[in-house]
């Protein structure tokens, strides 16, 4: 069977892709978010389409055009993507956790803006942590078989981190990139290395997001019960 970008080796797969950053709002105006593009998860969601696979993307304010034959579900908080996660992964061969996604909330929400008053230090934004939405699916793994894949930006010790990142999360893939001088959030190329729970390490040259995408995607393949 023909293998890789180009063929049609995730047709009958449904795979799901969630892209960009969450967004935590603190009153109707404001929220803590992140530089995540989004670039990507859209990446990753426009290559599976052309490999022949169905594709939900969940994506999180990434302010990108939906890609042509491919499920978008808009969202905006970790809470909601985990809903929205839960759901598309139920029938789901595939998983790629490719969004930013906060650690923390503020605790409380203002349904009106906040307000600065004359002479009044401002409070402090309490925080509670979000949901682990990648260790969640990875362990309730509501298909048999389904293949799951985060993301982790590293600055130091990047394999170290990545490998017991892996082993935290319980994923299969685990798609490490060095944070660092010309790799900024927001840019067209990326460069990582896909860990495999099986003990592989696949390092991807720096080159466009798509080719990365397809790499990822190849590893997926490979871990893919066969189809009935
Ligand atoms: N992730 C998730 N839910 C969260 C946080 C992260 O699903 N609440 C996913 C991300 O989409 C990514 C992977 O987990 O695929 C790793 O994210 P990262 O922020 O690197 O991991 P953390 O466990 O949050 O570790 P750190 O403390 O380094 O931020
Ligand atoms: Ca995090």
């Amino acid at each position: 069977l023909a293998r890789g970008a180009g063929t049609p080796d995730l047709t009958g797969r449904h795979v799901v892709v969630s892209a960009g950053g969450t967004r935590e709002p603190l009153d109707p105006v404001r929220f803590l978010g992140n530089r995540s593009s989004g670039k990507q998860g859209y990446a990753l969601a426009r290559t599976a389409a052309a490999r022949g696979a169905r594709v939900t993307l969940l994506s999180a304010n990434a302010g990108l055009p939906d890609p042509a034959g491919v499920d978008v579900v808009h969202v905006g908080t970790a809470v909601q993507l985990r809903e929205a996660a839960l759901k598309a992964a139920g029938d789901a061969d595939a998983v790629v956790m490719a969004a930013a996604v906060a650690d923390f909330r503020p605790e409380t929400y203002a349904t009106g803006k906040i307000k600065k008053k004359d002479g009044e230090e401002p409070a402090p934004i309490a925080l509670v942590r979000n949901p682990d939405i990648l260790a969640e699916i990875s362990a309730g793994r509501p298909r048999p078989g389904q293949v799951v894949v985060g993301f982790a930006a590293e600055t130091d010790d990047v394999l170290a981190n990545g490998r017991a990142k892996l082993a935290r999360k319980g994923c299969d893939l685990l798609v490490v990139n060095e944070v660092g001088e010309r790799k900024t959030f927001g840019a067209e190329e990326n460069e990582a290395v896909i860990l495999g729970s099986d003990g592989t390490e696949n390092p991807v040259p720096y080159g466009p997001k798509e080719a990365l995408a397809d790499r990822i995607w190849d590893a997926v393949v490979s871990r893919l019960p066969h189809q009935e």
